[in-house]
């Protein structure tokens, strides 16, 4: 793909000439079409990039025209351009799927470079779709992890050689990266995929029970223990064994895990007979394992033991590539769930997700897109939805809780009172209500039909506002 190809569909030749002088000096390629049928020609021999639309052509109305480009590319970014009096009409062509609507006035240039900017962010993004379409199928068993990232895929492609031994694998990375779902994915798609997946969180357990649980226990071994009952080892014959956060597992525990890697077999609390068990050990950690062997926490022996095969996850924020990919799936998922018909994300939506430093990774972004989907009232996803349940995240972005919404503590009244604290300051009725509206119409991204509705008022009685004029 030419990631800048920009192709301008405008009958009025300054304007034309105007564009192209100032698109060419930013970087792009620039071609131009004076009629749509000249246009059309160019997308039918197969051009690939952003396109630039008149609404008012000599031969078709460019909401005609547009309706033909989808046939021939239905994921050509669409931008019109627009004299004021049409503004109706590009609304309805941003309905009907244009990318966005810029009028022509003074403030062209700016919003045209913001727009084909975020056109091309969205045209690189579905090129990076049908690359990840092609990988998955390449990636076959780990399908279910979504990535574009090169680093990604090759930890995947390395675990690929290992779905099938018995060796240990150790899965190191921050809260939230996949570890998890990476060990689920080694099991789903090797030989001992029949037998179970057994999984047993190693902290905030104390040692007794942690060891009762992984080992079970026999009749009488203490009190309440009224018959004999099989630990997550003996569960997991057959299939794998999965230690979350094995870094914290007590010094004794360690030993006894040390001698199940070496001879398979175990005894159960309270009891001398001897089990074996057929067990695969995958285990993760969000600590430096190989720091708390210096530091005398964690046994030597069993990291080599249990670090056979060691993968480290990075952070989303090492692979920012996948936020829009990972978004795009949690979006579709969650909006299904909740049963509301989601496109996607506004652009500014996504810029702002790409923008975040995602400390909870992947975890955070899902329940951030969870939460912004239960906020959407429209066809996609708004930058307002994502900031509202951004400032909601509060101290712990990772659990998934949030916190009272920052801006839901203040009422109106309250928020009036402290941007108009006295009398003197007090604007024109006529004036607030139109920067109000600006301002309603920026959140929305330019969409005065979103804005609209989301101030519960009719677009007819906006553009009057708009206006100055107050009934
Ligand atoms: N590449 C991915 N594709 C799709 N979903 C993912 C991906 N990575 C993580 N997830 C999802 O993100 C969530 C967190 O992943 P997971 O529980 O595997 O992380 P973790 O590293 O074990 O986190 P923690 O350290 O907090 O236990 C899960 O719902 C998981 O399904
Ligand atoms: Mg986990």
């Amino acid at each position: 793909m030419a990631a800048s190809d920009i192709l301008i569909i405008d009958d009025y030749p300054q304007l034309v000439d105007f564009l192209k002088e100032r698109l060419t000096a930013e970087g792009y390629d620039v071609r131009t079409a004076a009629s749509g049928s000249e246009g059309l020609e160019i997308v039918r021999n197969g051009f690939e990039g952003v396109c630039l639309l008149d609404v008012r052509l000599p031969d078709i109305s460019g909401l005609d025209l547009f309706e033909e480009t989808k046939k021939l590319r239905p994921d050509l970014p669409v931008i019109f351009i627009t004299a004021h009096a049409t503004v109706d009409m590009a609304v309805e062509a941003t309905r009907r799927g244009a990318f966005d609507f810029i009028a022509k006035g003074s403030d062209l240039l700016k919003r045209l470079n913001v727009s084909v900017k975020n056109a091309f962010d969205r045209l690189n993004m579905s090129e990076q779709l049908k690359t990840l379409k092609i990988q998955l199928s390449e990636k076959g068993s780990f399908a279910r992890i979504l990535t574009v990232s090169p680093k990604m895929v090759g930890i995947l492609k390395t675990l690929e050689s290992v779905v099938n031994s018995g060796v240990t694998v150790l899965v190191e990375g921050n809260s939230g990266t996949g570890k998890e779902l990476v060990a689920r994915s080694i099991h789903d798609s090797g030989n001992r995929r029949e037998g179970p997946f057994v999984a047993v969180n190693c902290a905030g357990i104390p040692e007794t029970l942690l060891e009762s649980e992984m080992f079970g226990y026999e009749k009488g071994a203490f009190t309440g223990a009224t018959s004999r009952k099989a630990g997550k080892f003996e569960a997991a014959n057959g299939g794998t064994l999965f230690l979350d956060e094995v870094g914290e597992l007590p010094r004794a525990l360690q030993a006894k895990l040390l001698r199940v890697l070496q001879d398979h077999s175990f005894e159960r609390v309270g009891g001398n007979e001897t089990v074996t068990v057929d067990v695969r050990i995958i285990s993760a950690t969000n600590r430096d394992l190989m720091k708390e062997v210096k530091a005398e926490n964690f046994r030597e022996d069993l990291f080599y033991r249990l670090s056979v095969f060691p993968v480290r996850l990075p952070t989303l924020a090492e692979r920012p590539e996948d936020i829009p990919v990972l978004a795009q799936h949690f979006l579709k998922r969650f909006a299904n769930e909740e049963g509301k018909d989601l496109n996607g994300f506004d652009p500014a939506a996504m810029s702002t997700l790409t923008a975040h430093p995602f400390p909870g990774n992947v975890r955070e972004l899902e329940n951030l897109v969870r939460h912004s989907v239960i906020l959407a009232n429209d066809r996609e996803v708004s930058v307002d939805n994502i900031r509202t349940t951004l400032g909601s995240h509060g101290v712990d972005v990772a659990s998934g809780t949030p916190a009272l919404p920052m801006n839901q503590t203040m009422t109106l009244d309250d928020r009036l009172a402290a941007a108009f604290p006295v009398p003197d300051g007090l604007p024109p009725m006529r004036e607030l209500q139109a920067s109000y509206l600006k301002h309603a119409i920026e959140l929305s991204n330019g969409n005065v039909s979103r804005a609209a509705r989301t101030l519960g008022i009719g677009r007819a009685t906006m553009y009057r506002w708009m206006k100055g004029e107050i009934d």
